[in-house]
């Protein structure tokens, strides 16, 4: 079955990454890059640029390209682009707004994380409670259904909790939890959420406002850009905050978060990998003379069609992908949620998770194994810091990756390694 409109033949021919050879199923790690992406990193360092400002060309570039960066984001997560604040990563701007978040708690005020979380976002938050004397509670979700419903939310959530640190999508097992039901309760008890949409938007469309988030982070190169990280909030819950700054940088939203100079190439990279996402599913070419001269439908649109397309690309690989898995003796799948991303963990008896990912990778199919960082996930299904074997689809899989991917572990665990 093919999602209407979805070419990923020309999709692929875009990644020149593929021609090496290998089939990509470490996407959740970071995806491969389009040439649009690179084009426009390599254009950025090789025209002239300089700090943001209007005297010259230079300082014009630079000023355009962060606010093309801020649009384009604003446009993927449905966030006004005076909210996008861009960070060395994830975790460093976890880490930044942690500390800045919990200069306002003290003992008795409470903070909770979640055991389906990636480390990025339990850490920061477990950390900067410790420093302030404030209690850290845990959320736990159901390591059988890999399930983390608002009730479990709603157990420890109480009058004295301050923030809320939840998933949109877990990066080692897939699980989306329902974040607008955790945002209800979150906000019936007067405290904040902040959710980690790192792995989430890589695969679904991402709408903030509706999500009920108050705060959401992602990282472009798990999208097909490049490697930094972003933050959307509300412009006005932004103003309610201070960070540790340096005194003559910039106090306005969102600068203020923002800590020494911006990567530009970076920033351009990312427009062009919002760009590119956006004609996932390119446009209808115009049938006669008067739509050509019609305006591009605007860019949030275009996304939420292409969005569409991926999941129902992704979905349908990865139901062939887990039928053929199915079939293989002694595996174990831990990816069970009923809404989830494109995104397995298995474990097969009898091999360790490292051996299988070399005997894939010995055939040319690059699927990773471990916890990925999310420690407390991997703890609690019981695979401790072993983890399993993740494999990760991309907008740029195709039906013969998934073959390749099914037919090596077959081989492997059929003892033919
Ligand atoms: C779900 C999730 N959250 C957070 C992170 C950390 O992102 P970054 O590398 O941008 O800090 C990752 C990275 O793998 C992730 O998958």
């Amino acid at each position: 079955m093919h999602a209407p409109g979805y070419d990923v033949d020309r999709i692929r021919w875009h990644f020149p990454a593929l021609r090496e050879g290998a089939a990509h199923f470490d996407g959740p790690g970071g995806s491969q890059v389009p040439d649009t992406v690179a084009t426009a990193v390599v254009e950025t360092l090789t025209s002239a640029v300089s700090n943001r400002g209007s005297v010259t060309p230079a300082e014009r570039r630079a000023d355009r390209i962060v606010v093309d960066a801020r649009e384009a984001m604003g446009d993927l997560l449905a966030v006004d682009p005076t909210g996008i604040v861009f960070g060395r990563s994830a975790t460093e701007l976890t880490f930044h707004l942690a500390r800045t978040l919990a200069a306002g708690w003290g003992p008795g005020d409470e903070v909770v994380v979640s055991r389906l979380d990636h480390d990025a976002n339990i850490r920061p938050w477990v950390l900067a409670a410790e420093a302030a004397g404030a209690t850290v509670r845990w959320a736990d979700f159901d390591p059988a259904t890999g399930e983390l419903e608002p009730d479990a939310v709603e157990a420890v959530v109480g009058e004295r909790t301050r923030l809320v640190a939840v998933t949109a999508a877990s990066n080692l097992i897939g699980t989306r939890p329902d974040v607008a039901a955790i945002a209800d309760v979150v906000h019936a008890a007067g405290a904040l959420l902040w959710v980690d949409g790192v792995h989430a938007s890589a695969h679904v469309a991402t709408d903030v406002p509706a999500s009920g988030a108050d705060f959401w982070v992602c990282s472009p190169y798990k999208f097909l850009g490049p490697h930094h990280g972003v933050l959307a909030a509300d412009p006005a819950l932004l103003e309610t905050l201070h960070p540790a700054k340096l005194l003559p940088s910039s106090d306005a939203v969102p600068e203020r978060f923002e800590l020494g100079t911006l990567p530009y190439e970076l920033l351009a990279g990312t427009t062009a990998a919002v760009d590119f996402l956006a004609d996932l599913v390119p446009d209808e070419t115009p049938s006669d003379q008067t739509r050509s001269d019609e305006s591009p439908r605007p860019r949030r649109e275009r996304l939420l069609t292409s969005f569409a397309a991926l999941e129902e690309h992704e979905d349908s690989l990865l139901a062939a992908l887990e039928e053929r898995l199915r079939a293989i003796p002694g595996l174990t799948a831990y990816s069970n949620a009923k809404r989830r991303t494109p995104t397995l963990l298995v474990t097969v008896e009898g091999h360790e998770p490292q051996a299988l990912r070399e005997g894939l990778a010995a055939r040319g199919v690059n699927a990773p194994a471990g916890h990925f960082y999310a420690w407390e996930c991997s703890h609690h299904l019981g695979l401790g810091a072993t983890g399993g074997l993740r494999m990760g689809l991309a907008p740029y899989t195709n039906a013969e990756d998934v073959d390749r991917l099914a037919t090596g572990l077959e081989a492997i665990c059929g003892g033919d390694a």
